[in-house]
């Protein structure tokens, strides 16, 4: 190839793209399209989607970390999928306080509720964190303490320790007991379950904190409803 095959090659290229846009602006004088100014289908009755609020919603922002996260929770919350509750529900009739729960509490049932868990948290001693922190020896730890985890602010501020009561508190409704919580997990509302859960990861660590003292069970006229009565 001579050194004007190549020169002639590029300016046949550079005129090809010349007649391509004159001819696309030359058209589009010609025809003039005339693009909607608004969203076209509108449906009477249905207001529009705002789209800026479907975004606000969208759990964690755009960094590359952030969406491979993103990816590997919706992966994951495909597979956790919240067992059927064969537990009798014992909240509404007489509340039954932690420290008798937990004293009947079968770890080995929590282990299989805490399936769920899994999806999100590794348990194993030296674990990696996941979408949740490493939870090995969780009763008892700091809240919100576990290296190089990124907590959010709002668990961060929870300060103290996960003590039984605390557990037992957050996962009924982390979102309510924790109000800006990263764990999307809407939480265990049977007590016995929860009792289970935590029993099980009171087993998950290298020191079992005494479970709380059960209470004395409850009589016909408890003093504490005395006092709340109508009277
Ligand atoms: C959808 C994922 C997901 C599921 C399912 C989930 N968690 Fe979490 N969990 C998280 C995330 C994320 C955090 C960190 C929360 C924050 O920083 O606000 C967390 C935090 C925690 C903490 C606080 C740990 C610490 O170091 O302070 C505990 C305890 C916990 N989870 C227990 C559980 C248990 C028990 C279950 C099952 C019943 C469960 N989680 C299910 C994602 C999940």
């Amino acid at each position: 190839m001579d050194r004007w095959e190549g020169t002639k090659i590029a300016a046949g290229i550079g005129l090809a793209c010349a007649v391509m846009g004159g001819a696309g602006w030359f058209s589009a004088r010609v025809m003039a399209p005339d693009y909607p100014k608004a969203r076209g289908y509108a449906v009477a009755g249905i207001p529009p989607v705002d789209l800026a609020s479907v975004q606000r919603d969208w759990p964690v922002g755009g960094s590359k970390m952030e969406q491979a996260e993103l990816i590997g929770y919706i992966h994951e919350i495909d597979k956790a999928v919240v067992p059927v509750s064969t537990e009798p529900e014992v909240a509404r009739e007489a509340p039954v306080d932690l420290g008798t729960l937990l004293a009947s509490a079968d770890p080995e049932k929590g282990r299989r509720t805490a399936q769920v868990c899994m999806a999100c948290h590794d348990l194993s001693q030296n674990g990696p964190n996941r979408i949740g922190p490493n939870l090995w020896g969780v009763v008892g730890r700091p809240v919100g303490s576990h290296p190089g985890f990124a907590y959010s602010p709002a668990l961060k501020g929870v300060g103290g320790q996960w003590t039984y009561q605390e557990l037992d508190h957050f996962l009924t409704s982390p979102g309510r007991a924790v109000p800006g919580t990263k764990m999307t997990f809407s939480g265990i509302r049977n007590p016995r379950e929860r009792a289970q859960v935590i029993a099980f990861l009171a087993s998950n660590g290298a020191s079992k904190p005494p479970f709380p003292a059960p209470q004395p069970a409850a009589t016909e006229a408890p003093p504490a409803t005395k006092i709340a009565a109508a009277p």
